[in-house]
This record gives C-alpha cells, sequence and structure tokens, in this order.
C-alpha cells in the first residue's frame, strides 16, 4: 500500500426530514447565500424550506447555476458575495450546483483573476494563492459526483472542462436527505450510479498494491450499486434503495476508496472532453469511455480485472481472457440496464469528430494518464475509436 495523508472534515447528516439542522450548522447571525440550480429545487419547494429553515438571518439567493458550471454565471455570484458581505454559501443543488459553490467560495477571496484557479489541475490549489475561503454547507439533490464530501470541483471554461482542487473546498456539512431525489428524471438516476461505478472503477481497476481494505470498499461500493441500479432507476420513491444509492455515490469520492491505491483518472479526463465538445451528460460520457477504456487496457489492468471479474461479478469459470472479456461485457451490459447508451455513434458523434477530442486533449495537457502516466494522445484515440 502506498504511504497517504486522509483528511475530510465534512459533517453528513443522512435521511429523511433532516433540513432542520441547516439551523443548527449554520451560524445564527451568518449571512447566507444560497446557490441553486436552474430551477428544479424553487420548482419542488424545497428552496422555500430552506429558507424557513434559516429563520431571521439575512438571506440572498443566486439562481441559474447550469450543469457543467460555467466560469462566467459563478463569477456574478462572486459579486454577489463581496458586495453584501456573505460569510455562509448554501449550495442546494447536484455536483454542478455544489461545484460552482466551491469555486465561488475559493473566487470571492481571491486578489487576482479568478480565472487563475484553473489552471492547478487535480493538484491541491496552494495554500499560499488561498488562505482563506467562505465556508459552506449543502443540500445534496442528486447522487453521483461524490461533491458533497470532497474538496473538488469542475469548472467549465470556453471548451473545457477544469479541476479545481482545495482543501478549503470541503463543504462543512451536507443534508443527505434521499426523498429530497425522487424529483430527479430517470436519466440522471442512471447518470448518477454510472458516476458513482467509475468514480469507484478508476480507483480499484488499475494494479494490485495489497490494499485489501480499499479494494473491499470498492467491492462493495460496485457490488451494491450494480444490486440497486436498475430498481433507483425504475422506482424513484423506493427509499431503501435510493438510501443505499445515495450512500454509495458519497462513499465512492470522498477519499476512502482511492487512499493509498494508484488511481487512473482518464475516463474523466477523456469524458470532460466529451462534456465540452458535444454537450453528453458527464455519466454518460464514462458509460461511453470506460468499457473502451478497459478493452484497450486489458493487459496493462489484468491482475485487477480478473479480481473484478472474480469477486464484483462472480465470474468463477473460463480462461483469463474469457473473465476479463466477460468482466468488461457485464460492465456495458449493466450501463445499458440503466438506459444509458455506450457508444459515441448513438449521440450521433462518429469516427470523423475524434482528431477534435484529441487536439482537445492536447490543448489541456491530458498527455499522459492513467495510474501509471502511459496513456498517450495515441491510445487515447484507440479508446475513442473503440468507443464510437
Ligand atoms: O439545474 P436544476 O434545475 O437543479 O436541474 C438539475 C440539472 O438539470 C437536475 N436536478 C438536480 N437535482 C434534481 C434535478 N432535477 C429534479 N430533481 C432533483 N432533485 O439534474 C440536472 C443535472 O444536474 P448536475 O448537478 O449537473 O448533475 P451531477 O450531479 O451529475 O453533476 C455533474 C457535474 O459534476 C462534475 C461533472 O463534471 C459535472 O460538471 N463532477 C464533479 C465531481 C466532484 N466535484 O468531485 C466529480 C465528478 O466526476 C464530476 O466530474
Ligand atoms: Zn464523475
Amino acid at each position: 500500500m502506498f504511504n497517504f495523508d486522509f483528511y475530510n472534515p465534512t459533517r453528513i447528516v443522512f435521511g429523511k426530514d433532516r433540513l432542520e439542522s441547516i439551523d443548527k450548522y449554520v451560524p445564527v447571525d451568518a449571512t447566507v447565500l444560497i446557490t441553486y440550480g436552474s430551477g428544479s429545487a424553487k420548482k419542488s419547494g424545497l428552496i422555500d424550506k430552506v429558507k424557513a429553515v434559516l429563520g431571521n438571518r439575512k438571506v440572498y439567493e443566486f439562481s441559474g447555476i447550469e450543469p457543467n458550471p460555467c466560469y462566467e454565471t459563478l463569477v456574478k455570484a462572486v459579486e454577489i458575495v463581496r458586495s453584501e458581505n456573505i460569510n455562509f454559501l448554501l449550495a442546494v443543488g447536484g455536483g454542478s450546483v455544489i461545484d460552482g459553490t466551491k469555486f465561488i467560495t475559493l473566487a470571492s477571496y481571491y486578489k487576482g483573476d479568478s480565472r487563475d484557479l484553473l489552471k492547478y489541475g487535480l493538484a491541491p490549489i496552494p495554500f499560499d494563492v488561498i488562505e482563506k475561503a467562505v465556508p459552506f454547507g449543502t443540500v445534496l439533490t442528486l447522487p453521483a459526483t461524490g461533491s458533497e464530501m470532497n474538496s473538488g470541483a469542475v469548472i467549465s471554461y470556453e471548451h473545457g472542462k477544469y479541476a479545481v482542487m482545495s482543501e478549503l473546498a470541503f463543504p462543512t456539512f451536507s443534508i443527505l436527505d434521499p426523498t429530497i431525489t425522487f424529483t430527479l428524471p430517470k436519466t440522471q438516476v442512471a447518470n448518477g450510479v454510472i458516476d458513482a461505478f467509475v468514480h469507484t472503477t478508476e480507483q480499484y481497476l488499475t494494479f494490485p498494491v495489497d490494499g485489501k481494505v480499499q479494494d473491499r470498499i470498492a467491492e462493495g461500493i460496485l457490488q451494491t450499486l450494480i444490486e440497486i441500479g436498475e430498481t433507483t432507476v425504475a422506482e424513484p420513491e423506493n427509499y431503501d434503495v435510493r438510501a443505499n444509492h445515495v450512500w454509495s455515490a458519497t462513499l465512492a469520492l470522498n477519499g476512502i476508496v482511492g487512499a493509498g491505491v494508484p488511481q487512473d483518472w482518464a475516463t474523466h479526463m477523456i469524458g470532460h472532453e466529451l462534456t465540452a465538445l458535444f454537450g453528453i451528460d458527464h455519466g454518460q460520457t464514462l458509460a461511453i469511455v470506460l468499457p473502451a477504456l478497459l478493452e484497450v487496457r486489458r493487459e496493462q489492468k489484468r491482475a485487477k480485472l480478473l479480481q473484478y471479474a472474480e469477486r464484483v461479478w462472480h465470474i468463477e469459470s473460463g480462461s483469463e481472457e474469457e473473465k476479463v472479456d466477460l468482466a468488461i461485457q457485464k460492465t456495458r451490459e449493466f450501463f445499458e440496464s440503466l438506459g444509458a447508451k455506450t457508444h459515441l455513434s448513438q449521440y450521433g458523434v462518429g469516427a470523423d469528430k475524434i482528431p477534435v477530442v484529441i487536439e482537445q486533449l492536447k490543448a489541456h495537457g491530458m498527455i499522459a494518464l492513467s495510474e501509471t502516466q502511459d496513456i498517450t494522445l495515441d491510445i487515447s484515440q484507440k479508446i475513442l475509436e473503440r468507443a464510437v
């Protein structure tokens, strides 16, 4: 197992009817900015409920944080934070609203051009660049990204999606009430299962380092998602199933699976370009890229793919090749069973578009991806060719 630091200060408030806890964890004298998306939380009455719990605190609202939150939108909220002396942010939404709020919190005390914050990638922004941020909490409405319990964000700017990481971007608390997610459209529920699944595989399907606990946590999350996936899509108000979906998604990317083990974020990095170029939902891009990537990288990942085949899919018989083939096929079929498409061509994107994707990967410095930094642009091209 590799050396690691594990730090996660986010308080999780899980279960039915937990909104009241906001009153406990937002300072009584706070001036609060509630951030949300394009209207689902307003329409469902959630924003009004949150405001009622905030009681006499001074409250402002900032709506319109779009899926794949855009820099240009977020800087408008930064202006409000500064002009109204906001000292607590409350994000009510999915990964996009939470990520956007993380950027707002980091940019609010930053004196320079906040586009600077987009250049650090998966490395944390150094403390001498940002020393302080506005504290924030979240009310999660979409189980997928794990953003509610991690310190990362993904921000869209021009034709790119940029990772932003900072220890100052952990939420102080997150309310995880599965009933709040009942209003989600089926495609978003499916996206959420796929996102959580792929976060887990990207910290598991690499090479063995004898991280026994990490492996078994990963396998537990993957098996849970396989068990509940179809039902959480088909039965939106099945509380017990949705509760397991929510907690799996949070655990998949709160640092616990990836501590001390190799990580391969290539599926995400290639997927981000597909979202930026063609507007395909984040979760859908992962369903397209992961099976193709596993096929291309089967030799490098052989030992863990076999472990995955045996322990997650219970494939006991056949040669090593057959086990790996079947595990990849089952992965693809699982995504399809949720209603997701797993080929680029099903989104109208043909092989002729691959050069543009490669160009963008190059422009964003994505030239040495994977757990061993050996996915060059040529290999990304092979993956994309498989994904068509
Ligand atoms: O904008 P509203 O009206 O809220 O509608 C949203 C949006 O259209 C809707 N929605 C959310 N909760 C709902 C709801 N509709 C009805 N009922 C509810 N309860 O769902 C749509 C998608 O929302 P979004 O927040 O974009 O989805 P998701 O949570 O999948 O977030 C995706 C974003 O997270 C980033 C992705 O790149 C993408 O930008 N990621 C963030 C990560 C992180 N911070 O750790 C890791 C991930 O890998 C991911 O990259
Ligand atoms: Zn993701």
